[in-house]
């Protein structure tokens, strides 16, 4: 029987840091730093496969790489690749010259995407803004006064579009918020929102193919084909971020290749995994048609198709193919899945190892993901993010964890912490007072 005294509702409790190390580096960031994150007090000090550890000698399984690499933490070959490029080739910082590694890279992830040309960047939401600051430049050399881009509900593009700055947040509702921009709509995730959205003024449609921060949200195979049908009836360019989703994240090289060719988009921006988590990489991929639209001066930056960066892409995209990574994220991802669909209380949603775990029952899945990672004694400690709603979203390294991995996650932290996650402690016999 369990012994209830010991039972704390999850958002009655408070978390400090696991340690006085953690603690003091935790007062440097909050001195020092623009107050723009609220991040977990876990101060990583280093990465290891799947493993994160902190200053004080705890560690925690990540279940987030999505916000680095799909390989692994600290990648041998990419950093291998890394090393060589600044030791024996070139730390050139401008594409006023070419490079060797800037046309390894090009001729390789245009070879390996099937699409035609490349412009590299560093971040994804640079890259964002050049994809659409293209469909605008696209729409000015149409003689159209104010274009107009149509974008979709809970979507998440980055935060560097310099056509509207930081306009679309706002404290009570963090996405979706870009329709106060000029030149930007929102709409429904519908064919039928964005056909009712279409005007003589649109130049195009950029969307996620599967909503990463939004959710994760998850487009259906006949909604994502009836998008583009009518984005292609209008005679309009379709563009996806597969930014998060790509790479092999949701078990394809690009998540749209789940619906088949006829689902190809005429660009997609790639960044995250690019660089293995070793360096920022990103790029905007396209049809001859669409990047065409470009022409020198239009578009750049310093870093991109910075050499070191260049040899960071083509090793990722070449350890991505070789180990397998959509593969193993289709088989792993489906695993986790149903692991986690067998917990009560709890549903997940998957493309391959993007997943999205809803907690039922809670208004937000904060309190549950705070005491995966710093609830006492805690083993092992599991590092994932919440999000929207009561949803968190686990993202692992499909290139670190295996089977056993997920059971030992699933068996040890999982389970006792989501079953009793929602209020009250009817049955709560593993939670332990924090
Ligand atoms: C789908 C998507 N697009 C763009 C971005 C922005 O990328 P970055 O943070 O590298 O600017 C993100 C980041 O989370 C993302 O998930």
């Amino acid at each position: 029987m369990a012994d209830l005294s010991d039972w704390i509702p999850y958002d009655e409790r408070s978390y400090e840091p696991l340690g006085p190390k953690d603690k003091l580096h935790i007062k440097k960031i909050a001195k020092y730093s623009a107050n723009n994150y609220s991040p977990y007090p876990f101060v990583v000090d280093r990465a290891e496969g799947f493993w994160l550890y902190n200053m004080d000698g705890h560690r925690a399984v990540d279940l987030l790489s999505a916000y680095s690499a799909v390989l692994k933490h600290r990648h041998e070959g990419i950093i291998e690749a890394v090393e060589n490029e600044l030791r024996y080739g070139s730390d050139l910082v401008s594409r006023a010259l070419c490079s060797r590694a800037f046309a390894e890279f090009a001729e390789m992830i245009c070879t390996v995407t099937k699409y035609d040309r490349v412009l590299p960047k560093s971040d994804g939401g640079s890259i964002t803004d050049s994809a659409v600051g293209a469909l605008f430049m696209h729409g000015h050399k149409k003689g159209i006064k104010e274009p107009e881009v149509i974008l979709t509900t809970d979507y998440f593009h980055g935060r560097a579009l310099t056509f509207g700055a930081n306009a679309f947040f706002d404290e009570d509702q963090y996405y979706g918020k870009l329709g106060k921009v000029n030149g930007i709509k929102v709409v429904d995730h519908t064919a039928e929102a964005i056909k009712n959205a279409i005007n003589k003024n649109t130049v195009g449609i950029f969307i996620e193919t599967h909503k990463g921060e939004g959710g994760p949200l998850f487009t259906k195979k006949e909604d994502f084909l009836a998008i583009k049908k009518v984005v292609k009836d209008n005679n309009l360019f379709f563009g996806c971020d597969e930014i998060q989703t790509g790479l092999g994240r949701c078990g394809y090289l690009m998540a749209w290749q789940e619906f088949g060719e006829e689902a190809k988009p005429d660009f997609v921006t790639l960044g995250k995994a690019l660089g293995g988590g070793v360096i920022p990489v990103s790029a905007l991929l396209g049809t001859e048609e669409f990047m065409s639209i470009y022409r020198p001066g239009l578009d750049g930056s310093t870093h991109g198709g910075y050499p070191p960066a260049c040899a960071a892409g083509c090793a990722s995209l070449k350890y991505i193919l070789e180990e397998g990574i959509c593969e193993k994220s289709l088989e792993l991802g489906q695993y986790f899945t149903k692991q986690l669909n067998e917990i009560e209380g709890v549903n997940a949603e998957n493309r391959g190892l993007l997943i999205r775990l809803e907690i039922e029952g809670v208004k937000s899945a904060k309190p549950a993901c705070y005491e995966l990672l710093l609830g006492k004694n805690r083993d092992p400690r599991v590092f994932m993010k919440y999000g929207h709603k009561n949803y968190a979203r686990i993202a692992p390294p499909p290139g670190a964890i295996v089977k056993e991995t997920i059971d030992w996650v699933v068996e040890k932290t999982l389970k006792p912490v989501l079953m009793y996650a929602k209020e009250g402690p009817e049955q709560a016999p593993l939670i332990q007072k924090n």
